[in-house]
């Protein structure tokens, strides 16, 4: 077999690197590609794989003039890609998902936490030098153990949030696949113990003290959590959004915060990235982060490998561990 060229969009952490290297050809360039330049290397013939991340658009139009073998996502989340027609031209696409799992979950109780017990104002009101010493009533902010944490979405990372949830004293009410639902099998959930239960979507919307989205990014989800859905929502629910975010309209939410409709929102996907929409980071009751749901170096440190293995498979016409479309 001649020797396989991998295009890398953005450098991966070393270990995956160094597994391309050994593998093939590596074309990486210094400088961010432009979607002209992106689409103009996928078609020239000379690469085999593309490795990509959530933040290259993988169009319809790229895979059609494409001569690829395989697409390997730097990412579990693949939205970024037009699978179906990386299908109809025979590409195969690959992910990195599990190794993530844990460290994504540990970030959204992190913004359960942050946002209940009001971390972000409490720190800036510290570092403003306005504290003069302890008070009853000072930042007073939200209780989680015996509040309900609803989950939209059950997979690998929803069911973590709930084992973690579950750790603090939270009842947990989860729907798979919302808004629709599907039906649970006890299984799913029998090893995690606490009051934790499957419920519809409606019930989520309206009785969780805390919602935490764990969907992939698709046609159904896209603005799962729109302005009626906020309106359903207690005053008191905090929106926790670790997912993507497109799944929140991002506009009706900060509608919601400023209003009073709901009472925070830890984020660490928006809607626009890396735009945020106008007003959100003016309000002191959220937590926003920059996307590091995965961002522990030995996560993205396995992710790479894992990319670069799914990479070289696909450039030697095998399966990769982790398919999208098999
Ligand atoms: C993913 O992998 O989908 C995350 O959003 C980035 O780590």
């Amino acid at each position: 077999m001649n020797t396989p060229t991998f295009l890398v969009t953005t450098p991966l952490p070393a270990p995956g690197m160094e597994l391309l290297a050994e593998a093939g050809r590596v074309l990486s360039p210094a400088e961010p590609m432009s979607r002209e330049e992106l689409h103009r290397e996928c078609a020239s013939g000379r690469v085999d794989v593309l490795v990509s991340q959530l933040v290259d658009p993988v169009d319809a139009t790229l895979l059609a003039a494409a001569t690829l073998r395989g697409v390997s996502n730097y990412a579990a989340g693949y939205n970024n890609i037009d699978v179906a027609a990386a299908t109809a031209r025979s590409i195969m696409v690959a992910n990195t998902p599990d190794i993530l799992t844990r460290a994504t979950a540990d970030l959204t109780l992190l913004l359960v936490l942050g946002t209940a017990r009001r971390v972000v104002e409490s720190d800036q009101f510290l570092r403003s030098g306005a504290f003069t010493g302890w008070q009853p009533d000072l930042l007073l902010g939200h209780d989680v153990s015996g509040r309900t944490l609803g989950l939209a979405g059950f997979g690998r990372i929803g069911r973590a949030v709930a084992q973690r949830a579950l750790a603090f004293e939270m009842k947990v009410r989860f729907c798979p696949r919302p808004p629709e639902g599907r039906p649970v099998d006890p299984e799913e959930y029998s090893g995690l113990s606490g009051d934790i239960a499957p419920a519809s979507w409606e019930e989520v919307v309206s009785t969780s003290d805390y919602l935490s989205l764990h969907v992939p990014l698709t046609e159904q989800t896209r603005h799962l959590v729109n302005a009626d859905v906020l309106e359903r929502m207690k005053d008191s629910a905090i929106l926790i959004n670790t997912a993507r975010g497109p799944v929140v309209d991002e506009a009706a939410l900060v509608h919601a915060l400023g209003t009073g409709q709901i009472a925070g929102a830890g984020l660490d996907v928006y809607e626009h990235e890396p735009a945020l929409a106008p007003g959100l980071a003016e309000l002191p009751n959220t937590v926003l982060l920059p996307h590091l749901g995965s961002a522990t170096e030995t996560v993205r440190a396995d992710m790479a490998r894992v990319c670069a293995r799914n990479a070289v498979a696909m450039a030697r016409g095998e399966l990769p561990a982790h398919p999208v479309n098999p």
